[in-house]
């Protein structure tokens, strides 16, 4: 198994750390981000880096107990880079000075300019004699370690960029992460190279090592994979399928809430396509039965949860002896955050509809994309060959058209809100704007209004379409359609699906609004 070339970040509890990881990446550059309080010299040396990033952070220096590295990341004899609280934290240890903020803390855009010789870190990096930064400290390095200069000063900050070149280490004042720092990709490029990363991560290696370690996890072992048709569990179960084979059953559990054709083409890529053993299990009668009548979000939701555990484990079992569940964690979902506010703690999200079942059935965890981010999921998938269409798809929730249909679900309900969703994504599509939208559907509101169609009265459901665009869903904005889009959009809709008389469009932001209508 290849080993890649390793960078590691030293988390202080900046909220921008993860874009740290981002820009690494992009380089095709391995790096883990790890909190400060869970690495020390045994760490270090099992990490092996070839480079070390002490991250931003809120805390100060002078803090009692102010989060510090193991001194062993400045003997490693490996190249360092420090940025803001990091930057404090090098000078503080390595013998310089930093002061309380008083009056020069800078939050914001700010402009470098040159100082002293020429830096390796910065080649090319200089535009027209200054470059825009983005800073953020309340303290500031007010004297510099031995063996540090400067290179780089702004109106607020005299120490913006100073480096021991002999040592390779660097210590910045800003953000080189974020946005705002328009050239900082430049940077961290400069600084991998200086380490001497060769840019060896890459996934088609990805793919190679990643099947190399489902085999040795694995062994000859059974292994189950819960489908839900959406990006994640559809590579982590191409993947394992490159490695295992038939050793993997990917269980499709239909809840009877899914889009149009969704479930046909779930079930022709995977088993047709990829030629995997796939239990497609239609328990639409189980999930509608039980939501019959039920109008409480909340109950909704539960309900779906609860049922689609049991469904999971109903067939799990039929597979007989697996003893592995494969899930597509992302890493997003295990990095280990730091909080200041009651010491250091560690919070991981859990994940997807079948959590809890690993330990109920005595499962032990398959997760081959826990290392990637989202977008290097979908390369992930490029490289094992997915169809573009499949990988680009938006979101889907668990709960699936449940929470589309406000009130009362009915079979009757389901089947319009179906058909007029199918017509608004193939409007978006002809429009050329689905890869522009994060999500798009409509919502089946639970109102009869009246209208008139050709010489007769309506009383027919209204509906709602909403699209957004977002970048991890956390926030979003309504997308700006234009009123010709929209008027042929509703014209379409009331045609072609019987049952809705009167379109309307959602322009909520979240927040205040979610995306999703329940
Ligand atoms: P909201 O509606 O909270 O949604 O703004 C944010 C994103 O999460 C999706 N979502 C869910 N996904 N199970 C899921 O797997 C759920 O229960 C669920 N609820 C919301 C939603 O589609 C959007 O992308």
């Amino acid at each position: 198994m290849t080993q890649h070339q390793r960078l590691l970040i030293i988390d202080f509890g900046s909220q921008v750390t993860q874009l740290i990881a981002r820009r690494l990446r992009e380089l095709n550059v391995y790096c883990e981000i790890h909190p400060f309080n869970k690495v020390d010299d045994a760490f270090l040396a099992a990490f092996a880096p070839k480079a070390v990033i002490l991250s931003g952070g809120p805390a100060s220096v002078f803090a009692e107990g102010a989060p510090m590295p193991p001194a062993g990341v400045f003997t490693l004899g490996v190249p360092v880079l420090g940025i803001c609280y990091g930057q404090q934290v090098m000078m503080h240890l390595l013998g310089g000075k930093v002061e309380r903020g008083h009056g020069t803390a800078e939050f914001g855009r700010a402009f470098v300019t040159p100082a002293g010789a020429p830096l390796a870190l910065l080649e090319g990096w200089f535009g027209a004699g200054r470059e825009q930064v983005w800073m953020s400290h309340g303290d500031h390095v007010s004297r510099l370690a031995p063996g540090f200069e400067v290179f780089g000063t702004s109106p607020n900050a005299p120490f913006a960029i100073t480096a021991d070149e002999a040592r390779r280490f660097y210590a910045v004042q800003f953000h080189p992460e974020v946005h705002h720092t328009p050239k900082g990709a430049k940077l961290y490029e400069n600084f991998v190279r200086l380490a001497g990363f060769t840019g060896d991560w890459t996934m088609g290696a990805y793919r190679a090592d990643a099947i190399a370690k489902i085999r040795a996890q694995v062994g000859d072992a059974k292994v189950i994979c819960g489908l839900s048709g959406g990006v994640d569990s559809s590579v982590a179960a191409v993947l394992i399928h490159e490695a295992i084979g038939d050793q993997l059953t990917c269980v499709f559990v239909d809840h009877g809430l899914l889009r149009q054709g969704e479930a046909e083409q779930v079930v022709a890529m995977f088993r047709d396509h990829y030629n995997m053993p796939l239990i497609h299990a239609d328990e639409t009668e189980l999930f509608l039965s039980a939501l019959d009548g039920m109008s409480d979000p909340e109950q909704k939701r539960k309900t779906i949860g609860r049922l689609f555990i049991d469904v999971f484990q109903k067939h799990a079992h039929a597979v007989g002896g697996a003893k592995f569940l494969a899930q597509g964690t992302l890493y997003p979902d295990v990095i280990e955050s730091v909080s200041f506010s009651g010491g250091p703690s560690v919070t991981i999200k859990s994940h997807h509809n079948v959590g809890g079942l690993p330990e109920k059935m005595g499962l032990k965890l398959v997760e081959p994309l826990r290392e990637l981010f989202k977008d290097e999921v979908r390369a992930l998938g490029r490289e094992l060959g997915l169809p573009a269409s499949f990988i680009g798809r938006h979101p889907f929730p668990g709960p699936g058209l449940a929470i589309r249909c406000p009130g009362e679900i009915t079979r009757e309900k389901l089947e319009i809100l179906r058909k007029a969703d199918a017509v608004f994504i193939d409007q978006i599509r002809r429009h050329g704007l689905y890869d522009e939208i994060w999500q798009a559907f409509v919502a089946i509101l639970p109102v009869r209004t009246v209208g008139v169609m050709g010489d007769g009265r309506t009383y027919d459901f209204a509906c709602a379409l909403r699209a957004v665009t977002s970048v991890d869903g956390m926030t979003a904005d309504y997308y700006p359609f234009s009123h010709e889009f929209l008027g042929e959009t509703a014209t379409r809709i009331i045609n072609e699906v019987a049952g809705i008389n009167r379109v309307t469009y959602d322009i909520t932001s979240k927040p205040p609004g979610t995306i999703e209508w329940e």
